[in-house]
């Protein structure tokens, strides 16, 4: 299975922090933002990535990944001109794809919960179709939003709506089998000029073949769009990491636990790393040594 991190547009909501940085690579408390989402990709098993960013951006997340092969994956990049629509990933990226399933994760999305390992396998298990994450959530007239009838099966995504039906949003996560480049393709932009991913979503729908897998309580799914939810993510990761002294999102974990790089790969990332990141780094290592 093929990845792809969507992680460009203007962020112009976050202005002026985003005029002059890709929100992508704003810090979310020890490391970039675009960390989460990769960390997930590599926990899904996914060593294949594509990023689609801006081109003034995309030289800033070479500087951070090169080709990946530091983290045993392979990194690729392609450029989106303009913000046209989250759909547009898969018209982007039809030849890296080539023909196989692909996740496709916003660069701003966070994610954290000890299950989610788990819901990764399930949704990589599923061969043909499509298959989205729901998330309950307090506003869900800024999202992409489940319909669902009295017993409790999909009806239709609404996205944005005025009147919302359900709490139940749409993450910024999503996997695909490889008919999503056609689908793409067929649909046409929005009202807002953009190839809507809820568009996408609703043909998988309409044709059956839409599984939606409901995160509960014991999961994280953190926004970034606005100045207060960027700090309080900051603070969210802060809080967790220190009481459990275990890091969120950290690719270079996430590289060694997958067996992607060696103990002296992971030793190289640690030492290159003079801050408590790297004494992190090390910190696995040397936790090793005494396990039990
Ligand atoms: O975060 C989940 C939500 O993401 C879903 O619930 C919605 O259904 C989906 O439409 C999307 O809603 P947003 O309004 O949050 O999308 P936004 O335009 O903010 O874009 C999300 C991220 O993707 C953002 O970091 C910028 C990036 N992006 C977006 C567009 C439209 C691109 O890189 N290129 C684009 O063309």
């Amino acid at each position: 299975m093929k990845g792809i991190i969507l992680a460009g547009g203007k962020a112009t909501r976050l202005y002026p922090i985003t005029k002059g940085v890709c929100k992508q690579l704003l810090p979310i408390y020890d490391k970039p933002m675009i960390y989460y989402p990769l960390s997930v990709l590599m926990l899904a098993g996914i060593k294949d990535i594509l990023i689609i960013s801006t081109a003034d951006a995309i030289p800033q997340f070479q500087s951070l990944f090169a080709d990946g092969s530091d983290f045993g994956i392979k990194v690729s990049y392609s450029v989106q001109e303009k913000p046209r629509g989250i759909a547009e990933a898969f018209i982007i990226g039809e030849s890296f794809i080539a023909g196989e399933n692909v996740a496709l994760i916003l660069g701003d999305n966070i994610f954290f919960g000890s299950g989610l390992a788990g819901e990764l396998k399930k949704a990589m298990a599923q061969k043909e179709g499509a298959c989205v994450f729901g998330y309950y959530v307090n506003d869900p007239q800024r999202y992409g939003v489940i319909n669902f009838d009295e017993n409790h099966n999909v009806l239709s995504i609404q996205e944005k709506p005025k009147v919302h039906k359900s709490h139940w949003a749409v993450t910024g996560l999503y996997f695909y089998d490889r008919k999503v480049v056609r689908i793409a393709k067929e649909i046409l932009p929005s009202k807002r000029g953009e190839l809507e991913i809820t568009d996408v979503n609703n043909v998988y729908l309409k044709n059956n073949k839409l599984k939606v897998r409901l995160l509960g309580q014991g999961y994280a799914w953190l926004d970034t769009g606005t100045y207060d939810s960027l700090i309080d993510a900051s603070m969210f990761i802060k809080t967790i990491e220190d009481r459990q002294g275990l890091k969120i999102g950290c690719i270079e974990e996430a590289a060694y636990r997958k067996g992607y790089i060696s103990k002296d790969k992971l030793l190289v990332l640690a030492n290159a790393v003079k801050t408590s990141y790297g004494n992190y780094l090390k910190k696995i290592l040397e936790e090793e040594k005494y396990a039990v």
